[in-house]
């Protein structure tokens, strides 16, 4: 269960504020956490939504910035690139807090973020991206789509660089940050916009 069970911190805007920050550092941090899967969603080139489920990386509130990791070659990378506004969805049912974050992606394949990444991606991590075809491609049969030599092990470093082209960064500059709370006392719901002249959150509620 989570500290923020109970209303407490949604009592008030700027609480609420810290409580949801908090809880995405936390996100990124812990992989027990609810908050760490994340659904991104995005507008798909033909204009259908995408969504699908990604590990939280890194949340950090003073650049707004949301980490997360992706197959350079894959489907959403193409799409952000079209189009970068993109939404993360996250639900912690323990806490029965919802949080739908919406900003403008970025994906970085070189570059000091992604190399730090990189640096920091275990091997199995960086085994994921060894792949040979991309990711969604047809395949032939049930496959991991791992080179052959690397099924069932842990590729060595030389082996795992194999991988490194094919490992972006996305990141997510938050603009907008809506939470639903859940709660038999009384739902509560409020939205944060990020005030880029004010240099600030200006923060309203709403009605759950
Ligand atoms: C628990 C879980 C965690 C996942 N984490 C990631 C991730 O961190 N990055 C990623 O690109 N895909 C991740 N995936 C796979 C994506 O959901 C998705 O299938 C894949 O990225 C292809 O998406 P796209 O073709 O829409 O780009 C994860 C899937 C699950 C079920």
């Amino acid at each position: 269960m989570s500290e923020y069970v109970g209303e407490q911190p949604f009592a008030a805007l700027d609480s609420a504020l810290e409580a949801l920050w908090q809880r995405l550092g936390r996100a990124a941090r812990d992989r027990r956490a609810a908050w760490h899967t994340p659904v991104l969603a995005t507008v798909g080139l033909d204009g259908t939504p995408q969504a699908r489920v990604l590990v939280m990386r890194e949340a950090n509130r003073a650049g707004r910035l949301l980490r997360l990791h992706s197959d350079t070659r894959t489907g959403k990378v193409r799409e952000i690139a079209a189009e970068p506004r993109v939404s993360l969805l996250l639900y912690d049912p323990g806490a029965r807090l919802q949080l739908r974050l919406s900003g403008l992606a970025r994906v970085e394949t070189h570059g000091p973020i992604a190399e730090r990444a990189w640096a920091d991606a275990n091997l199995f991590a960086r085994r994921c991206y060894t792949a040979p075809l991309a990711p969604g491609a047809i395949a032939d049969g049930p496959v991991s789509g791992l080179p052959p030599e690397l099924e069932g092990r842990e590729p060595t470093v030389e082996e795992s660089l194999l991988g490194r082209d094919n490992f972006s960064v996305v990141l997510i500059a938050a603009e907008r940050l809506e939470f639903l709370h859940l709660a038999v006392t009384g739902h509560r719901r409020g939205v944060f916009d990020w005030d880029g002249e004010g240099n600030r959150w200006s923060g309203l509620w709403l009605v759950p």
